[in-house]
């Protein structure tokens, strides 16, 4: 691996194995494995999760780490995207990690950016490390994901997450669903009634309405929206006892998901936060390790 742009240019096995080197991660092992590599961290869109957990990856492998901050930048003084990160690259990083609001914004550093880039969150079209993290969480549950079924509730249209996942999940033999408002609903995938995703799918992923990519106000209020496709206590109960409840968050709760059910027994949301560590320590050594 040169870079990490999407996890649709990689074979299974070659995800699998990631998921098996973030495994060894978890267990302890790796640790300064990338002594003195200095690492930068642009992110053009706001996060929490993603940069911080690429941040806790780079610190536990050894690595220095640059964290940007566009707000207090020449971006302010009308400085491109592109000339940005030439910068960083300029400064003789080993790695850039990135995140923009355009759709796959990798394309225009192609063959003009010679460091490794890792793909923090591209537009709505793909967001690898989260759906690695999905993986290695649902593989951690249920050992296996050949036959799993998964429905993916509420803004599919606009979610890198939802686009990245289902393309990965079908090639590893998942039957997988959307749900939700008919406003955010993706044409190309399967729908399923809400109700009937509640009670027979082994996973359910919630997902945040992103606000900030729409053009128009949602039509329904947040208050009708939990009401239709909230996950409830009581929507909960009607779950199969062995499935589970994941989101990448950040969630709102009280919208797409009940306060109580945030941390319920079915709940994996902080187990997947914990995993994105362990999966982008394994991105990182991959590509910038002696694992190529
Ligand atoms: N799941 C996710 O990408 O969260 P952040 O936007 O906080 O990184």
């Amino acid at each position: 691996m040169e870079n990490c742009f999407r996890l649709k240019e990689l074979q299974i096995e070659e995800i699998l194995s990631l998921l098996d080197l973030a495994e060894e991660c978890r267990l302890g092992k790796h640790c300064n494995e990338l002594n003195g590599k200095l690492i930068a961290n642009l992110f053009f869109e706001p996060s929490t999760r993603t940069q911080y957990s690429f941040n806790t990856a780079e610190e536990r492998l050894g690595c220095k780490v640059i964290n940007f901050n566009p707000q207090a930048s020449s971006l302010q003084k009308g400085e491109s995207f592109y000339d940005t990160v030439k910068t960083f690259e300029s400064f003789g990083v080993d790695g850039l990690v990135i995140r923009d609001r355009a759709d796959e914004y990798y394309r225009s550093l192609i063959g003009k950016i010679h460091c490794p880039i890792f793909n923090a969150g591209d537009g709505k079209k793909d967001h690898p490390t989260q759906s690695l993290l999905d993986l290695l969480t649902i593989r951690q549950e249920f050992g296996h994901f050949e036959g799993l079924k998964i429905a993916i509730v509420g803004d599919v249209k606009y979610s890198r997450v939802a686009h990245t996942n289902i393309e990965v999940m079908e090639r590893l033999g998942m039957q997988c669903f959307i749900s939700g408002p008919e406003e955010y609903r993706d044409k190309e995938y399967q729908y399923l009634n809400f109700e009937q995703a509640v009670r027979e799918m082994d996973i359910l992923m919630l997902l945040r309405v992103q606000h900030e990519r729409h053009e128009q106000k949602m039509t329904l209020s947040t208050e009708e929206y939990h009401q239709q496709f909230g996950l409830t206590p009581a929507r909960v109960k009607q779950m199969q006892e062995h499935a589970i409840i994941m989101h990448p968050a950040p969630f709102n709760r009280g919208v797409e998901i009940a306060d109580e059910v945030v941390e319920c027994e079915k709940s994996r949301i902080f187990k997947q936060i914990q995993n994105g560590v362990y999966v982008r320590m394994a991105v990182l050594l991959k590509v910038l390790g002696e694992r190529r």
